[in-house]
């Protein structure tokens, strides 16, 4: 089987290197010619653990190329995962899957499946199928399925090799057969309905983790107040099956390219039908709040920013990637700068994309050490292994306040009791 992949991010990248992985031919298509110069050279324009060594391993099954006519004219299955960014008004934009969707119509020479693995808003795949008939140029039979991923940054290829679902959604038996196929080497369980229910399994499942970690985050905000500790309440309420331990984890909110977009796009449709999400709509409000929770604290223990030394542990949306959509430290900085405060930040992945947005504003380090030296006050956007793992006693010698925010829990509160510094964090008695 021919197969080709439009789009080499996270979701395009990822799929053409593991379905390589599982013996197939795959030609990975973008427009930026300087990725496809990397990808030829083995390396992976993005950071994702395991990616670039499965790449390498697979060179012999991977094509990249610019010239899409030439990568979809005989394929088999044409796979579409580019991006699906969020619109001003929190729709998404589809320009890009539909400029996809264009140049297969223009290259397909024979009989294809085009299935879309973007996340797009219900009922888009009717539009792409449209799209692409209307537009052929040769006399082919074209399907269209919907196989949204589940794949999470930073553990991407492991949830992509051992996936928790395959969903298919077609409207004729003929393409799910073809994708079953794709898949039969991936030891998954395949859920096979219509285009539209596979559309909606991919915003439900994403909208329902949001509404997860945002109902926790309320719930530790509330155990602050009286007197609770989170970390028992959840550790208390995952040992319920119904429930689940996994995504209780309270904090300063969720970010990424995925969750504040598929909220907002569904939230967004639902309204377009006169219909409202009220709890997808309050996922949303919290955790606009819930992001700002530190800078709310800081005010317990200063009245303004200007002239601290601060000292920020983190820059990503979280651990093991090096993006920085949404993440809680592109709301948070932006007003430490703003009032003043003297920045020192450390990330072990993210600086490179945080000096392009604040090339000059902040001194970027390479140690934790360096970072908190002299530091007035210490925030922990990001739990890192490394902060994670940090020595508690170093912040108590080496600020010069230790004031220690961490918005990720990232320390048990017995451990901070001994290290001699006021550590506050999120659902839990501050210690003093
Ligand atoms: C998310 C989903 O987890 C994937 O299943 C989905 O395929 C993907 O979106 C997508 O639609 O492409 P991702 O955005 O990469 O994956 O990251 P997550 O690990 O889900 O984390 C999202 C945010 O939630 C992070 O900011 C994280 O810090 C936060 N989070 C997560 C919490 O605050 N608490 C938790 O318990 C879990």
């Amino acid at each position: 089987m021919k197969i080709a992949v439009a789009g080499t991010g996270y979701v395009g990248l990822v799929t053409g290197v593991c379905l390589a992985e599982h013996s197939h031919s795959v030609t990975c298509v973008d427009i930026d010619d300087k990725k496809i110069a990397l990808m030829r050279a083995g390396i992976s324009p993005i950071y994702e653990p395991g990616l670039e060594e499965l790449l390498v391993n697979n060179m012999e099954r991977l094509n990249f190329t610019t010239d899409y006519k030439e990568a979809y004219k005989d394929a088999n299955v044409i796979f579409i995962g580019v991006g699906t960014p969020e619109k001003q008004d929190g729709s998404a934009n589809l320009s890009f899957v539909y400029g996809v969707a264009q140049q297969i119509a223009e290259s397909i020479e024979k009989d294809c499946v085009v299935v879309v693995k973007s996340t797009v808003p219900i009922g888009t795949n009717d539009k792409i199928e449209d799209l692409i008939k209307s537009k052929l140029v040769h006399d082919v039979n074209v399907y269209v399925a919907s196989n949204p991923e589940f794949l999470a940054q930073g553990t991407a290829v492991r949830d992509t090799l051992h996936a928790s679902r395959i969903v298919i959604g077609v409207e004729e038996p003929y393409a799910g057969e073809i994708l079953k196929e794709v898949y039969k080497d991936f030891n998954a369980p395949i859920v096979v309905t219509n285009r539209k229910s596979a559309e909606m399994i991919k915003y439900a499942s994403n909208d329902f983790l949001a509404l997860k970690i945002s109902f926790i985050n309320e719930i530790a905000n509330l155990c602050e107040i009286i007197g609770a500790d989170i970390e028992d309440v959840t550790l208390g309420m995952g040992y319920d099956k119904r429930i689940g331990d996994r995504f209780l984890n309270a904090g300063i909110g969720y970010g990424g390219s995925c969750f504040p977009k598929d909220t907002k796009a569904l939230h967004w449709l639902a309204n377009f039908h006169d219909n409202e999400l009220k709890t997808v709509k309050a996922a949303i409000d919290v955790n606009e709040n819930q992001k700002l929770k530190l800078i709310k604290k800081s005010r317990k223990y200063f009245s303004s920013f200007n002239g601290l030394n601060v000292a920020v542990l983190g820059l990503t949306f979280k651990p093991g990637t090096d993006d920085l959509r949404e993440a809680p430290t592109l709301v948070n900085i932006p007003i430490m700068i703003e009032d003043g405060a003297n920045i020192k930040a450390w990330d072990p992945v993210g600086v490179e994309n945080f000096k392009k947005k604040y090339p000059d504003e902040i001194t970027y380090c390479n140690t934790i050490e360096g970072t908190i030296m002299d530091a007035d006050v210490c925030f922990i956007f990001t739990e890192w292994d490394e902060v994670k793992s940090f020595d508690l006693s170093k912040y108590s010698k080496l600020m010069k306040t230790p004031i220690v925010l961490d918005g990720r829990n990232c320390y048990d509160l017995t451990s901070a009791r001994k290290a001699n510094i006021i550590y506050d964090s999120v659902g839990r008695e501050t210690i003093s």
